[in-house]
């Protein structure tokens, strides 16, 4: 199936989502705090309900979130006001568009890379976020791991290999570290997930 705007507009409505944590991912905190990102303009793809957007905010950050399901920027457009912390949210396409370009410092996502199974795809998201980025920015991406294996039937983010990712991303970014990991989650077996932060080239 194709995961495109509607299909993602079909989670957010049925609140099929188990990757939407309502907080911060803690792995986010640790990383931003310990590489020392300091607060910059930002840009979070596939940023779903927000409150990864709003966290790095609260920091300081210059967030402009995008996402290409209009519903789940509209409740991260309510969070936000609510927590008094602003943002700009943008409903875009980001395989498809570009908006500004060699401007952010920091890049992030959570699930949105990820979601492209062909290389193609993952090669033209990595250029597209590549392009937007001031050189030597950071790209911190949260990404399922296919190191894990699965029962027959049993739910979870779509898995990418080390290959995957290095691929598609090298030409445009040196990797400063891809580490296995999971992912801060609610159900009762949190996914295996790869972390990796990256400086555009
Ligand atoms: C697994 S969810 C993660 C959402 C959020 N980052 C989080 O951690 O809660 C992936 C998100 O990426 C968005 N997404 C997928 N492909 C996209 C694209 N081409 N352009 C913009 N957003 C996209 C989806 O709408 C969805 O909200």
């Amino acid at each position: 199936m194709e995961k495109n705007a509607e299909f993602f507009n079909e989670r957010y409505k049925s609140k099929n989502i188990p990757w939407d944590l309502g907080k911060v991912d803690s792995s986010l905190i640790k990383i931003v705090t310990q590489n020392k990102i300091k607060p910059c303009k930002a840009l979070e793809i596939g940023c779903g309900t927000g409150d990864n957007a709003i966290w790095l905010g609260s920091q300081g950050f210059k967030v402009i979130a995008t996402d290409f399901s209009d519903l789940a920027v509209k409740k991260a457009k309510e969070k936000s006001k609510t927590k008094n912390v602003k943002i700009e949210f943008v409903v875009n396409d980001f395989l498809k568009t570009s908006f500004k370009k060699d401007f952010f410092e920091f890049v992030f996502d959570r699930g949105c890379f990820h979601s492209f199974d062909s290389y193609d795809d993952r090669k033209k998201i990595a250029e597209n976020i590549s392009s937007h980025m001031k050189k030597n920015g950071f790209w911190l991406s949260f990404m399922g791991n296919k190191d894990e294996k699965r029962k027959k039937g049993e739910m979870g983010p779509p898995q990418r290999s080390a290959e995957d990712i290095i691929t598609a991303v090298e030409p445009f970014f040196k990797i400063i570290f891809l580490v296995s990991d999971y992912f801060d989650s609610k159900r009762e077996k949190p996914p295996k997930a790869w972390i990796c932060l990256m400086q555009k080239r």
